[in-house]
């Protein structure tokens, strides 16, 4: 019989400083030798992105210091009134671990510390970037971002079961599917075809996307995210969320963010309804893929995990729309 008493536990190697390359990451640097015309396109997509506000790298580069103090921060947020107006916002939900109300930036950054507001500004910048997609009937974005929150939260669940700084686990899965916004708006019409050719629960869009652009929304979404300067946590998570198991070094993030995203999609939204067969076979997917990547996760771990998911989906519906604002 499984003992479920014991907490999950991560045995796959970790290190807190996080040595590996990015840039073995990076489509752009493998770009040099590759001769797919549709890679040189996406490359230079991504080279022309624009970059993140000046106020974000700022906010990284003080918030990556341990030697930064408070009032650099507020000096370094403060001139940005809509970044200001979102902290306070996201920071006043009990979400991001709210144990009294903060009506100042000040009392904001004292309440939650350096890591959650770098958590908060990494988040916001990213949906700000992408907030001009237009909604369409083949890939309505209000269900992308769905989807993406849905296993930020899922993320934040298996994490805490870890004892591990759940809101970095959150961002990691809200980003993990950035790639496919590239790739919409590099190539919108191989886009809608990748789109066609995938399974409804898009668990083989990587297939169709190599096949139609020799790259998968993984890849390209770690590019972006090199270029933006992420943390490589971050990066990692993104580029290997599809097979953690091939994740070099550390590979807590992948395969957390990757149960993540199975265990979103086993949601039974209305055009989606798990049967319990199915299910089966998805939880000993993820048990494989968790063991090979060094999580040992059994069926009733990935059950609460779901239930868990199902009541937080309802709870936390608000702070979706904080970061959609
Ligand atoms: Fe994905
Ligand atoms: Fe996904």
């Amino acid at each position: 019989m499984i003992d479920t008493q014991l907490p999950l536990a991560y045995t796959g190697s970790k290190s807190k400083h996080h040595l590996f390359p990015v840039s073995r990451l990076s489509l752009i640097q493998s770009m040099k030798e590759s001769e797919n015309p549709k890679i040189a396109v996406l490359s230079a997509k991504i080279k022309s992105f624009p970059s993140l506000p000046s106020v974000v790298n700022h906010v990284l580069k003080i918030t990556a210091d341990p030697k930064s103090t408070v009032e650099e921060l507020i000096r370094a947020i403060s001139p940005d009134l809509a970044l200001h107006t979102a902290i306070l916002k996201i920071s006043n939900s009990a979400f991001f671990g709210r144990m009294r109300k903060v009506s100042s930036l000040k009392q904001a950054l004292m309440v939650l510390g350096f890591s959650e507001i770098q958590n908060i500004v990494l988040s916001k910048a990213v949906f700000n970037s992408f907030k001009n997609i237009r909604p369409d009937s083949l890939f309505p974005i209000r269900k992308f971002w769905e989807h993406s929150f849905l296993c930020g939260l899922a993320a934040k669940i298996i994490s805490h079961d870890l004892s591990e700084e759940s809101n970095d686990f959150f961002v990691a899965g809200l980003i993990h599917d950035i790639g496919k916004l590239v790739i919409l708006m590099a190539m919108p019409d191989d886009f809608r075809m990748i789109i066609r050719q995938s399974d409804p629960r898009s668990l083989h869009t990587i297939d169709a996307e190599t096949k139609i652009i020799g790259a998968g929304h993984d890849r390209i979404g770690s590019s972006l995210l090199t270029r933006w300067m992420f943390p490589e946590n971050l990066v990692k998570a993104v580029g290997f969320h599809h097979q953690p198991e091939k994740a070099p070094g550390d590979r807590l993030f992948p395969v957390i963010v990757h149960t993540a995203n199975r265990l979103s999609h086993m949601i039974p939204f209305p055009e989606n309804k798990s049967d319990s067969k199915d299910m089966e076979n998805e939880f000993s997917n993820i048990i494989h893929t968790g063991k090979l990547s060094g999580l040992d996760f059994n069926l009733k771990m990935l059950t609460r995990y779901r239930e868990e998911l199902i009541a937080g989906k309802e709870q936390e519906k608000d702070i979706l729309e904080l970061f959609l604002a």
